[in-house]
């Protein structure tokens, strides 16, 4: 009656998506890092929107197209891809899993594509820069003075970082009550809660004191963070933060930095076309910090909409908040889009498998895009424009 069944002792574990990864982190690390994480500002109605406005467009299928295998290599800003999908940059990503930084630009390597290198990393930009193989994207917080700045981009260039990302869009931190509620404010602070909430993750624990990557590597001159450093972290940006950062300041970026350099955390239709026109960027990200910073601000696709109908073509968009299927990252590049990075989703990776979880996750989006594309009878991401959606809802 059964022949040709396969029977096993245990059903398998079986992490099939990115939600699932996200359900199992919460297994892996404890809740001051899965608030760290997973939290948004104020209300987190941004953050939802994120998610939800995707639900704004369906996909168009058509049938008989004899689509058996699809294209999705592209490039950006001078970088070639195997897929659509980078990794944001995340600061102090290490308190998921101690591999942090250089498990996702490894793992972003394995899967043909890059990572975006965070000011505030849990491993210093020469770490990354030795551990890897191609060229990747740094990530700026122009905190401190021109200066640092100037420090930085040095770091980075030796280093072998190719493209820079300036992101504009905390002039002050996001009011995030999730992390304040564990501590993780000003002054982070330590309650008897989270230290008994902690020890009941031991291979996270354990990890945590033996490779001490608690705090952000790039702000000191040498090239190792040390466990005190979550402090100094925070005190550092919080004191160095430059809230009266002007489009001046990255014209002098735009002439400091010789290579490609995109402004991340663009929502607003004008400040696209400033961007590109007076500034000469190569690229915009769409991003509202994956909800961090101001709540009730737009969603990402519906400023993609917004922008990517003023501007498409006359320069790279690239879209980041709450992408978390092969099918969202396909209609972002209907509405524009060249690529999307993810933040989250490799961070649940990270934390639930260090650098072999991060592959799996954008292992994950390829098979997804692939699938879809497949159904939709697409053969290439380069054929995706605004005939492959339709809009079944205002956003
Ligand atoms: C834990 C965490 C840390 C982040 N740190 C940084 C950072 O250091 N620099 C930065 O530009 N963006 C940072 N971001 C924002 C991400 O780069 C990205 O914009 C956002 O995560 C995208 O949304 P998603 O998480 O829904 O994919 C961070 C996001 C998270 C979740």
């Amino acid at each position: 009656m059964f022949k040709g069944f396969t029977f096993k002792a245990r059903k398998p574990n079986q992490l099939l998506n990115v939600e699932d990864y996200r359900r199992r982190m919460h297994r892996c690390v404890p809740a001051v890092v899965r608030d760290y994480v997973e939290g948004g500002a104020d209300d987190q109605k941004t953050l939802a929107a994120n998610r939800t406005d995707f639900g704004a467009w369906t996909l168009r299928q058509r049938t008989l197209a004899g689509v058996s295998a699809v294209n999705l290599a592209t490039s950006v800003a001078g970088s070639d891809l195997a897929i659509p999908v980078m990794t944001s940059p995340t600061g102090m990503s290490a308190l998921t899993n101690w591999v942090g930084d250089v498990g996702v630009a490894r793992a972003a390597e394995a899967a043909g594509t890059l990572s975006v290198l965070s000011t505030a990393s849990s491993y210093s930009i020469e770490e990354v820069g030795q551990a890897t193989a191609r060229s990747h994207w740094f990530q700026l917080y122009p905190f401190g003075d021109t200066e640092f700045v100037q420090h930085m981009f040095d770091r980075a260039r030796t280093a072998g970082f190719s493209t820079l990302v300036v992101t504009t869009d905390v002039p002050v931190r996001g009011n995030r009550e999730g992390e304040t509620r564990n501590g993780m404010a000003m002054p982070p602070t330590i309650f008897p809660s989270t230290v008994f909430d902690a020890v009941r993750y031991p291979v996270w624990w354990y990890n945590l004191l033996k490779h001490q990557r608690l705090g952000a590597a790039n702000y000191e001159k040498g090239v190792s963070s040390r466990i005190n450093t979550t402090v100094e972290t925070h005190t550092r940006q919080a004191r160095f933060m430059q809230s009266d950062l002007v489009w001046d300041d990255i014209r002098w970026m735009r002439d400091l930095w010789k290579g490609p350099m995109l402004i991340k955390g663009v929502l607003d239709v004008e400040d696209a076309v400033s961007a590109v026109s007076t500034v000469g960027v190569d690229g915009i990200i769409i991003s509202n910090h994956g909800g961090r910073q101001l709540d009730c601000a737009s969603s990402t696709v519906a400023a993609l909409d917004r922008i990517g109908a003023e501007l498409g073509g006359k320069t790279q968009i690239i879209l980041d908040g709450g992408v978390r299927r092969g099918t969202d990252v396909i209609r972002a590049l209907c509405l524009g889009a060249r690529v999307v990075q993810i933040g989250r989703p490799y961070l649940y990776g990270l934390a639930v498998g260090g650098e072999t979880g991060v592959r799996n996750i954008l292992g994950i989006f390829e098979e997804e895009m692939r699938r879809a594309l497949i159904l939709m009878g697409c053969r290439s991401v380069h054929d995706l424009d605004r005939t492959w959606i339709n809009r079944v809802s205002p956003v």
